[in-house]
Formats: C-alpha cells, sequence, structure tokens
C-alpha cells in the first residue's frame, strides 16, 4: 500500500514537474516554508505555525547565466509587503516571517528582475505538514501578485513535505526528488531550531544595557538543556543516539544533500551545483569540540551545531578534505537508480557555500508580545549604534543565501577571488545591512579562518573597515593548520556517521 502510495506520489511530482518545465526556459526551486504573517486574530506568541521555509532547491531546466541585480533593492521589492514591515511592523505579530519563506520571496523577485521574460522558475518547497504547504502556497502566491502581478505566472511554488530530524522522512524526499527532478542547480539549507529552554534574564538585562550592540550578535545569555535525543528513527531495538539539534540543523540536512548529489551533478548550466548551507553569526568553532561532534555534553548545542556547518563548508574544497567530502559524500548510491530518467552524464561535483542571515526578527527564540518588541527594539538601536549584522526583516537576511544560490557562477567566483589570490579559500557570507536598511551579502569574520581563510590582516578593504566581534584576533598560520585539521575531521565523522545511519535505514527497510 505504502508503494503505492509512493508511485502516486512519485507520478504525481514528474507530472507536476513535467507540467511547466516542458519549456526549455524553465528553473525550478524547492524549499522549505511556513507562513509569511500572523493572520487576522492570530496572536503570535512564536508559535511554530507559520511559514518557514528550510530547503530550497533550485532545478534549472535549461538556465542562461543571468545577471541577477545584488544589493539592490529593486522597485518591485519595496512595494512588498516583508520590506514594509520594516516600517509597519504588524501590532499583532512583531515577528518578520521565517527566513525560508523570504528566501522563496527574494528568490523569485530577484528571477524576475535579472532574467528574460522567456524564462521561468519552478519553486517547490517543503513544509512538515499539508495546512502550512497550503498557507505558504497562498502566501507566496500573495507576495508574487503584489510585487510582480504581470509576470507572477514565470515563478511556479510546489509543496513537498520533510521532517528533518526524521532520517526515514528525509530518506524519502530524496527519492521522490531523485526520481522525479532532472537536475538541481543548488539545494538551500535554511531549517533548524534553537533548542533553547529560555534566558537568563538577569544576565540578559545587564548585557543589553551595559553592552547592546555585542549582546544581540552575540548574546551569552540563552539557556539549552543538554544531551536531547531524537525520536528512533526506526523499530530496530538498539540505534546510536542522535541529537536532536545536531539533526535538525546539520545531520537531516547533509543526508538529504548527499542523497540528491546525482541532481545537483547535472546542474551544468550555471555551473555545478550548489550546497548552500545557512548558518549563524554565532557558530564559533570554540563552542565546538571534536569529540562530541553531536553537541550532546554542551550547554550551547545551537552554536555548536553552527559551528560545525561552517567548519564542513568552508573546509569542503580542501584536498585534505576530499576523501571524504568530494569521494565519499558526493558519490551517492542512488545516481544508479537515476539513470532511467536521466540520460544526460553527471558532470561537476556540487560545491558548498556558507552563507548567514544576520540577525532577524523571527521567532526562533520564543518570546512573549512584550518581549518580542523588546527584542526588536534593541535590534534597532544595535543597527543605529552601527551593527553591520543587523537586517531585522528576513527579506533583507534572505539577501546572503539568495546571492550564493542564484548567482551566476563567474559572479561567485569573482567575489571570493581576492581570499582565493590571498592563500584563503571559501568566505562566510552574511546578510549584511547599513544603518538606513540597505543589504548587501558580506563576508564575515570566522574564529580560526579569518575572513575567506586569509592569513594576517584581511584583503579586502570593507572586511577591515567592518565592525569585528569584540577580542578578535586576525588569523594566524597555526591557527588556520587547526582549522583545516578540525574539518578533515569533522567530515571523516560525519562521513562515518552517515555511512552507519544509512546501514541502519537499509536493514530496517529490509525488514518492513
Ligand atoms: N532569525 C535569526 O536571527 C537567525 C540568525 C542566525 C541564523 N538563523 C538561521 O536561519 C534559519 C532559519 O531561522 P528562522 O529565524 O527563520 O527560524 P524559524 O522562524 O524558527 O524557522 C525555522 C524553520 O525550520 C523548520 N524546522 C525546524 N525543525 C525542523 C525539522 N526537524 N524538520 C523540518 N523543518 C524544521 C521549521 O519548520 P516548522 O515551520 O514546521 O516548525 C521552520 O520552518 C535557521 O537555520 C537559523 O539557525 C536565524
Amino acid at each position: 500500500m505504502e508503494e503505492v502510495d509512493e508511485r502516486e506520489r512519485e507520478r504525481e511530482t514528474r507530472e507536476r514537474t513535467t507540467g511547466p518545465a516542458e519549456s526549455d526556459n524553465d528553473k525550478i526551486i524547492l524549499c522549505h516554508v511556513r507562513s509569511s504573517s500572523c493572520g487576522p486574530g492570530h496572536f503570535c506568541f512564536c508559535s511554530a505555525s507559520f511559514y518557514r521555509p528550510v530547503h530550497l532547491l533550485l532545478d534549472t531546466r535549461r538556465g542562461t547565466s543571468c545577471d541577477i541585480k545584488l544589493c539592490s533593492i529593486s522597485r518591485s521589492t519595496q512595494d512588498s509587503p516583508h520590506y514594509n514591515w520594516l516600517r509597519e511592523p504588524s501590532t499583532e505579530c512583531p515577528h518578520s516571517p521565517g527566513l525560508g519563506f523570504s528566501i522563496c520571496c527574494r528568490l523569485a523577485d530577484e528571477f524576475l528582475s535579472s532574467h528574460p521574460e522567456s524564462e521561468s522558475l519552478t519553486i517547490i518547497f517543503t513544509t512538515r505538514s499539508a495546512r502550512k504547504a497550503q498557507d505558504t502556497i497562498r502566501g507566496l502566491k500573495a507576495h508574487l501578485s503584489e510585487t510582480a502581478p504581470a509576470s507572477a505566472a514565470r515563478v511556479h511554488f510546489e509543496p513537498e513535505s520533510v521532517d528533518l530530524g526524521d532520517l526515514v522522512s528525509v530518506r524519502a524526499l530524496s527519492r521522490r526528488l531523485v526520481h522525479s527532478l532532472p537536475r538541481l542547480d543548488a539545494i538551500v539549507l535554511n531549517a533548524g531550531i534553537g533548542g533553547w529552554s529560555g534566558i537568563s534574564w538577569p544576565k540578559a538585562i545587564w548585557g543589553v544595557c551595559t553592552d547592546l550592540v555585542h549582546q544581540v550578535t552575540w548574546p551569552s545569555y540563552k539557556l539549552a538543556p543538554v544531551g536531547v535525543l531524537t525520536a528512533k528513527q526506526t523499530k530496530t531495538e538498539e540505534e546510536p543516539a542522535l541529537g536532536s539539534i545536531f539533526c535538525a540543523n546539520v545531520f537531516g540536512h547533509y543526508m538529504l544533500a548527499h542523497n540528491v548529489t546525482p541532481l545537483l551533478k547535472r546542474a551544468h548550466i550555471n555551473g555545478p551545483g550548489r550546497v548552500v548551507w545557512v548558518s549563524s553569526i554565532e557558530g564559533t568553532y570554540k563552542f565546538f569540540k571534536i569529540d562530541d561532534i553531536q553537541g550532546l555534553r554542551t550547554d550551547a548545542p545551537y552554536e555548536s551545531s553552527k559551528a560545525l556547518t561552517d567548519i564542513l563548508a568552508l573546509t569542503s574544497n580542501l584536498p585534505s578534505t576530499a576523501p571524504w567530502s568530494v569521494e565519499s559524500f558526493s558519490e551517492s548510491e542512488t545516481e544508479l537508480n537515476t539513470h532511467a530518467i536521466h540520460t544526460d552524464a553527471p558532470t561537476a561535483s556540487p560545491r558548498s557555500y556558507l552563507s548567514h542571515p544576520g540577525i532577524c526578527a523571527t521567532s526562533i527564540v520564543p518570546l512573549i508580545l512584550p518581549l518580542a518588541w523588546a527584542m526588536i527594539a534593541s535590534f534597532w538601536v544595535a543597527r543605529i549604534l552601527g551593527s553591520p549584522w543587523h537586517p531585522l526583516s528576513t527579506y533583507l537576511g534572505a539577501c546572503a543565501p539568495v546571492f550564493l544560490a542564484l548567482a551566476p557562477q563567474a559572479m561567485l567566483e569573482a567575489a571570493e577571488e581576492p581570499y582565493h589570490q590571498a592563500g584563503g579559500g571559501r568566505a562566510k557570507w552574511g546578510s549584511s545591512c547599513t544603518r538606513s536598511g540597505v543589504e548587501s551579502p558580506a563576508s564575515t569574520e570566522v574564529d580560526g579562518w579569518g575572513h575567506g581563510g586569509v592569513v594576517g590582516t584581511p584583503v579586502v578593504e570593507a572586511d577591515r573597515l567592518r565592525r569585528r566581534k569584540r577580542g578578535a584576533e586576525y588569523l594566524t598560520r597555526e591557527k588556520k593548520e587547526e582549522f583545516e585539521e578540525l574539518g578533515r575531521q569533522c567530515w571523516k565523522q560525519m562521513e562515518e556517521l552517515r555511512v552507519q545511519w544509512d546501514e541502519i535505514l537499509d536493514q530496517a527497510e529490509a525488514r518492513s
């Protein structure tokens, strides 16, 4: 019965994707979403019930390289309800929509403003429930009908579902995609949970009153329980422990990205397929221990998971990690299954890029209404005082992930070229914002990696001028070597864990 459902689902997926994509000029995107804003009469106490896109997979049916306008808010964008949110936040819900929803909106906007009329785009978004999927489609269509009513028909939205804390669900989504899509240009790994249990209020109040910019950028007052695990993944009696935050923030994404590698390998028009990780400015390897990769023994599991994300993405193209990041992770067993519908040969391995949205006012930190307003006010003040990392609105926060997902390969390479030329590598691209709310993707200094892995003073002038984290030190050769070694060990452990879990899932499937 389940098999029939599965086949039916695949058939539907194939039909719906081949529909609009019959044209050679169609792009397809997949994304996990929640609703755009709180509806009338909804009192938003940060329930998780609104659109929050999680994954974004961009599939180019044909596609040509395009001139994407970055870092500028187009006229249509200024008309967006999300842009307006900055000026007129709703009195019922002060939160910006989830980042993923805004990534979808921004992708659609940037695509329409930069691609010729002959090209179209399909966004496949994933949610955790059918109701959220319906709300999301409505929200996304409403956005388009306001920002680009004449071109709205060129963007198609399609729902999918996945729970990243459930590896069976991740595998099922991967299979549906691999069996129904011809290729993927990019996958944006946006879903995430904070997992915090509360806030140390005395510390928060003191910190915000005495050291506002620092404390609302790199907070030291969030409290989290230690050692929270996911629900059991299979009916197998003995299962290894799987950290809940680790699985939702890193491992679920990691498994999905590995499984859809055959599709990413066929993204040949706008350069190799892209895996765009969404990290946080808070991620620093000081929160991370290599002997506790899942963050099960730390009281900062969120920060640990984001540090791991940084380490994996930033070291993904180093020769020292290649045995795992290229030869193992980018080799998918599902490859064979694709040949029936994928007659074109796979090309280059996908590339990993790292982004973060800055600090946005979403419900990822659950707060009651008055406190949510206080949070937003403190973010505003931080921005006015010169913080480059407070876009507040998720539409502005979506700037860096959208840049990495959509920009032509030549533009991405040009952006990272100064770091490469100075002996560095990948940069961590964050959504930066001026006092007046003009956003741009900007390199973010990473402990142990500096700006783009360049030893010594930053080579890009804007990086030298940007406000730094207090106590940040310029990268030394020794620190860089330590970071690279950490990357090697992380990739090795992640691949071992993936192989172990794939075996467990295979055995569970064979038994059922
Ligand atoms: N907001 C910020 O200032 C900020 C700063 C730095 C980094 N980030 C990062 O940006 C990303 C999005 O954050 P946000 O602020 O938009 O948070 P959010 O509003 O809480 O959205 C998080 C999204 O992740 C989804 N999600 C959580 N666990 C999941 C799971 N097990 N399976 C599938 N989906 C799951 C949620 O789905 P449901 O709707 O089904 O609950 C929701 O859509 C996260 O990775 C976060 O770490 C945010």
